[in-house]
């Protein structure tokens, strides 16, 4: 396995792998990698000749000057767990390699077609401006056959998918299913900042969320919607930021739970846990 820092280097074994008519698996990450990245990456493994992973603490994507600082980055630890599941290359460059200052600075325009206005793109203003922009500049340096995002952050997977469409990229998007403790908590980087008593209570979230899917056999859209948020915030420890019941595709709120998926964001402590759930199985 190889790690790449330069646009350079990484453009110089894209061209390698090119040229050998090798099919490329892509999986962007911000590192502090977990067993819900490692099944992305197996899959790309699988699937693809060549996987390239990117780990880049992108920082155009944070809103919140705090949580860029204390994401947590162990480039080390991460590249023992990328060679330990075979990925080919890692590519963990600095901000001034993938930005101008000038690009660091201003918002990225893209025309989300209305999919940034709910949920995480109402709560943090300009954060999915720059997931559209680094991932569309992973696009463009590695060439991917295939790009795999997890579903967890199902927002985003909408707006990349809008992305890979407007932009015409010749790609295919795979989604990948939200891996959990066996408690139930989704994984996620950010669960490295819990403490063991808050993990605990983090796990309420998941519970209540799957409890849902029984609550919405007898209760309407609107009924589960406020159980589920009356329910988190009944758990001490635990405040609900939003909970959305949308459709699956537009992102649009409905009025039956046929396409629909529940999105949460909930502050656990300090630290700010998302997590979803479909109602049609
Ligand atoms: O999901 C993430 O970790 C990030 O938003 C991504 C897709 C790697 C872009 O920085």
């Amino acid at each position: 396995m190889q790690i790449i820092k330069t646009k350079a280097e990484l453009q110089q074994c894209v061209a390698a792998c090119k040229r050998q008519n090798k099919s490329i698996g892509l999986v962007p990450t911000m590192g502090a990698l977990h067993e819900g990245h490692a099944s992305l990456i197996k899959r790309s493994v699988s699937e693809n000749e060549v996987t390239f992973v990117s780990v880049f603490v992108n920082p155009t994507q944070f809103n919140n000057k705090e949580d860029l600082e204390k994401y947590p980055r162990n480039l080390n630890r991460d590249a023992e767990l990328l060679a330990s599941i075979k990925a080919d290359f890692i590519f963990a460059p600095e901000p001034e390699e993938m930005y101008t200052p000038e690009e660091m600075n201003t918002r990225f325009q893209f025309d989300f077609g209305g999919l940034d206005q709910v949920m995480e793109g109402k709560m943090r203003p300009g954060h999915f401006n720059g997931v559209v922009q680094v991932v569309s500049k992973l696009f463009q340096l590695v060439q991917p056959d295939k790009a795999y995002f997890g579903e967890k952050d199902f927002q985003q997977l909408a707006i990349i998918r809008r992305m890979v469409s407007v932009m015409h990229f010749d790609l295919q998007i795979i989604g990948c299913p939200i891996v959990r403790e066996d408690s139930g908590l989704a994984l996620s980087s950010r669960n490295e900042r819990l403490s063991h008593d808050e993990k605990q209570t983090a796990v309420n979230i998941s519970r209540i969320l799957f409890q849902s899917r029984d609550y919405a056999l007898t209760h309407s859209v609107a009924q589960t919607q406020q159980w589920v948020v009356d329910s988190i915030n009944a758990v001490e420890g635990l405040e609900v930021e939003y909970y959305e019941i949308v459709d699956q595709t537009t992102l649009l709120p409905v009025s039956d739970f046929s396409h629909a998926i529940g999105c949460v964001t909930v502050y656990c402590g300090p630290v700010r846990l998302i997590d979803n759930i479909k109602y049609n199985g």
